[in-house]
């Protein structure tokens, strides 16, 4: 790992692998410690010899376990109710020690329930077996079967239980925020931060508004509480609004619609990933050129042209020797041809992105 990230010139690390499924966890433990804790510390011991500067962290609501407090403000004291959040706790106190130790400039970010698909449609969620709310309602709905709730008597105004769900692409933004927090000498070497829309809302609430989004009525079948599950997790986001300059800027009801768009365009297209379903080979043929090569779902625009010369010539991944042009000369066409746009990066861009 340290060669790679020597080779590429890796300045910056966005740390996000990792198991997930928290009921998995409470039956393997040690496969939790092993991937989360274990290949963190790989990463980290890499990344400091390296010279990795930067690190952020996707790190978990799960770490607060059942919390007196709601909202949830950061310095409330961790108390992981299994592996999957111990794990994330584990990762967060190695980082604390590493940047102290060696430097290193960290972020832990706390996701609460991230949810939604991009608003082009092209990236959703899916996962197998699906545990996430949202997809596991949408997946019932173009199923036609009942969802499952589980646990309709904790101690909240109806039953179910209460989480705090933000948008994937708000997600993405708190990300390169985070950055940029840490290219300001000003920033401490370490902090954390919650992610997430600052309001809660109830199973029975998410199914209330699915209900709505598509137009269609749901049936559910109630089911015992999950163990671990807390009855109310909900973010106070002041921490991340005041010192990232961060704020999710979209709500319950366009995480569902933009989760909605995506999951009707997968199940009419050739990959369904129904669980257990395998790709329908009649639209896999469809969606095939003469070449062979699949189509892309929607011709590209150019700027997504453009965002991928950014991804491929980027000065955080790409080792300097690549990052000049070519010292052979284009073929005639290409040179013929006008110039690709420049990529553009954002205004507010870390000064390390170049
Ligand atoms: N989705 C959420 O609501 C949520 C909430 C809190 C935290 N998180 C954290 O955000 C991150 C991304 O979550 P996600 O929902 O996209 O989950 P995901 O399971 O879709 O993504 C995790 C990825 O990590 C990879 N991975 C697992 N073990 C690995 C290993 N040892 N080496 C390399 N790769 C490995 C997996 O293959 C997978 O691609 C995770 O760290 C998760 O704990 C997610």
């Amino acid at each position: 790992m340290t060669d790679v990230l020597l080779e590429y010139g890796v300045r910056a690390i966005v740390h996000c692998a990792g198991r997930t499924l928290v009921g998995e966890s409470m039956r393997d433990p040690g496969a939790y410690f092993d991937a989360n804790v274990g290949g963190s510390l790989s990463l980290l011991n890499a990344a400091v010899k390296a010279n990795v500067r930067y690190l952020v962290f996707s790190s978990s609501a799960g770490v607060y376990g059942h919390p007196d407090q709601i909202p949830i403000p950061e310095h409330v004291r961790p108390d992981p109710q299994n592996p999957y959040g111990e794990s994330k706790l584990l990762v967060e106190r190695m980082i604390r020690w590493f940047a102290e130790v060696h430097g290193l400039r960290a972020v832990s970010l706390r996701y609460f329930n991230a949810a939604g698909a991009d608003p082009d449609g092209e990236v959703g969620e899916c996962h197998d077996p699906e545990t996430h709310l949202i997809p596991s309602i949408l997946n019932a709905l173009l199923d036609d079967r009942p969802v499952s709730v589980f646990g309709c008597d904790y101690p909240t105004p109806d039953g179910t239980a209460i989480r705090d769900y933000v948008h994937v692409s708000d997600l993405a933004t708190a990300h390169v925020r985070a950055l940029q927090y840490l290219d300001d000498d000003e920033a401490a070497a370490f902090s954390i931060f919650n992610l997430g829309s600052g309001r809660g809302f109830s199973v029975t609430e998410v199914i209330a508004e699915v209900e709505q989004v598509t137009g269609r009525s749901l049936k559910r079948v109630d089911r015992p509480r999950r163990p671990g599950d807390p009855p109310i997790l909900v973010a106070d986001i002041t921490q991340a609004v005041e010192s990232l300059g961060w704020k999710p800027t979209m709500d319950l009801r366009e995480i569902i619609r933009t989760a909605w768009t995506w999951h009707q365009k997968v199940r009419s297209g050739p990959f369904p990933r129904v669980r257990g379903e395998r790709p329908r080979p009649d639209r896999v043929r469809a969606a095939r050129r003469p070449s062979g090569r699949l189509r892309p779902s929607r011709p590209r625009r150019p700027s997504e042209h453009a965002g991928a010369v950014a991804a491929s010539t980027s000065p955080l991944t790409t080792p300097p020797h690549r990052r000049h042009a070519p010292a052979t000369p284009a073929p005639a066409a290409a040179q013929a041809a006008p110039a690709a746009p420049r990529p553009r990066w954002p205004a507010a861009w870390p000064r390390w992105a170049g």
